[in-house]
């Protein structure tokens, strides 16, 4: 109850975000309040990645399914992974908290790293780079976005290692 109190507070903050949006990556809109399970447990094998990087579609596939997550078992008891769920919707890229199922042998895109928006962004930064012992790969978003866990992705604030 009090989580979804926090929701609907920090909805009256997104709305005031359109503006931070028409410079798409530079900030994406964060809920003032995040999901302190969230944080922790989709942060505790790479980086917490923000909603705002994946529509609600792309969110609901990948909570169905995180006994099979990339190779690896990530699952939750239900009342965490229903908050996580609910974070996810509530703030991804397309504010989408009733997304549709995927349609019989449809593929819903769940990787960032595979969405177009993805290869927009990088249009100018070349594969191997990617592949640098000091980045390891394009999922590794902190290597060169400091800021990433806050949707801070500025490109004038981006360092590539070496
Ligand atoms: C047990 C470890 C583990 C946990 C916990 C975990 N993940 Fe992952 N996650 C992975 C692995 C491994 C990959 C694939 C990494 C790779 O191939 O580069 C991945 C990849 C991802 C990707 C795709 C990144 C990309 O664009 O390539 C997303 C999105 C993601 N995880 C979200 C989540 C969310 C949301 C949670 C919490 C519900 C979570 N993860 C919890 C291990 C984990
Ligand atoms: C190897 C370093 C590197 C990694 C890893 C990386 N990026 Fe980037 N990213 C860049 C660079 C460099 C730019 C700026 C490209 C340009 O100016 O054309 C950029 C641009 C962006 C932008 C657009 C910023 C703007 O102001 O328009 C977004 C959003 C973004 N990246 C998100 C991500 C996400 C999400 C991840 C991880 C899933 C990621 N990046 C991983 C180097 C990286």
């Amino acid at each position: 109850m009090r989580y979804l109190a926090s929701l609907i507070a920090a909805s009256l903050l997104l709305a005031g975000t359109s503006h931070a949006e028409e410079h798409e990556g530079r900030r994406l809109a964060m809920p003032a309040k995040v999901s302190a399970a969230w944080k922790t447990e989709c942060g505790s094998c790479h980086m917490a990645y923000p909603p705002g990087l994946l529509p609600g579609r792309s969110w609901n596939a990948l909570m169905d399914n995180l006994s099979h997550h990339f190779g690896s078992n990530a699952s939750l008891d239900k009342g965490t992974e229903a908050e996580i769920r609910q974070f996810l919707l509530y703030a991804s890229s397309d504010r989408d908290t009733r997304p549709a199922k995927a349609a019989p042998g449809e593929r819903i895109v769940t990787r960032i790293t595979d969405t177009a928006r993805f290869a927009d962004w990088h249009e100018e930064v070349r594969a191997d780079v990617f592949r640098r012992q000091s980045v390891g790969s394009a999922a590794n978003c902190m290597a060169c976005h400091r800021g990433a866990e806050q949707g801070n992705f500025d490109e004038h604030q981006v360092r590539i290692p070496r």
